[in-house]
C-alpha cells in the first residue's frame, strides 16, 4: 500500500483485537521514530503491551476497547504542530503496515503511561495502535470551499492538496483550519478549537502528500 492509499483507507479505530504487533513491524516503527526524534525536537516512544492507559472508565466512555499499544508523544510545550506533522507520518506508516490507529488527546489515563520525559518535556498526546476489529469509517468533511481561500480559479495541484487535507484526522472532527493560496504560497491557519494547532500539523502533512512536490511553498 503506498502512502496515498494509506491516507484514503485510514480511519480512527478504537476497538482492537488481542493480536500482538509483530517484532518486524515494531522494528520498522521504531526506526521511523528514531529518525523523527532526531530531526523534530519531539521525543516519541512506542509503548507495547501496556493495557492500563486504555483501561480507565474515561477510555471506555470514549469507546476504546482492547488497546494495549500506542505511540506516546513527549515534547516541550509549543511543539503541537510538529507533533501533528510527524505523528501523522507514523499513523500513515502504521496503516501501510496493516495496522490501525487513533489519535487520542483526552480519552485515556495519562498517569498510567510509562513515558520517559526529559527535563522540560511532558506527554502531549498518544496515538492508539494495533490490529483493529474493523477498519473504521470515513469521517464527514466540511465542503472544500469552506476550508480554503483561493483568488481566481483553483489550480489542480491545490485541489489535490485540499482533497488530501480533508482526509486528515482532526480533534472531534472539527476541521478548524484554513488553507489560503496566494500565488504559489500557501498560508495554513489554525482556527480556534481544542488541539487545533496539532490538527494543523496533520493537515499540512496530508496537503504536502496530496500536492506532491514543487508546486508551492508554505508562507
Ligand atoms: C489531535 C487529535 C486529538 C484527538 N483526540 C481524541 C480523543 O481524545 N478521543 C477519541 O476517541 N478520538 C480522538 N481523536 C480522533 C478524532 O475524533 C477523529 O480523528 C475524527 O473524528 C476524524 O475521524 P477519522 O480519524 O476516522 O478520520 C483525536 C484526533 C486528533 C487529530
Amino acid at each position: 500500500m503506498d502512502v496515498m492509499e494509506a491516507m484514503r483507507s485510514r480511519h480512527s479505530v478504537r476497538a482492537y483485537l488481542d493480536r500482538p504487533i509483530e517484532e518486524a513491524k515494531a522494528g520498522v516503527l521504531r526506526e521511523a521514530i528514531t529518525e523523527i526524534n532526531r530531526i523534530s525536537g519531539l521525543h516519541i516512544q512506542l509503548i507495547l503491551n501496556e493495557p492500563l492507559a486504555f483501561s480507565s472508565r474515561l477510555a471506555h466512555y470514549g469507546s476504546f476497547r482492547g488497546c494495549t499499544n500506542y505511540f506516546a508523544i513527549a515534547a516541550p510545550d509549543g511543539f503541537d504542530e510538529a507533533a501533528g506533522y510527524y505523528g501523522e507520518q507514523l499513523v500513515l506508516l502504521a496503516q501501510q503496515l496493516g495496522l490501525n490507529t487513533c489519535w487520542v488527546a483526552l480519552t485515556y489515563d495519562k498517569r498510567k503511561v510509562p513515558v520517559i520525559c526529559a527535563p522540560g518535556e511532558k506527554l502531549q498526546i498518544v496515538i492508539a495502535l494495533g490490529y483493529g476489529e474493523t477498519q473504521g469509517t470515513p469521517h464527514k468533511s466540511k465542503p472544500m470551499d469552506t476550508l480554503c481561500r483561493v483568488r481566481g480559479e483553483m489550480p489542480d495541484w491545490f485541489r489535490k492538496g485540499m482533497e488530501a487535507a480533508m482526509l486528515a484526522p482532526t480533534a472531534i472532527n472539527q476541521q478548524a483550519f484554513r488553507l489560503i493560496l496566494d500565488g504559489n504560497t500557501v498560508t495554513a491557519k489554525a482556527l480556534l478549537g481544542p488541539f487545533a494547532k496539532m490538527d494543523l500539523g496533520i493537515v499540512k502533512y496530508h496537503f504536502e502528500l496530496g500536492v506532491g512536490t514543487d508546486h508551492f511553498s508554505w508562507a
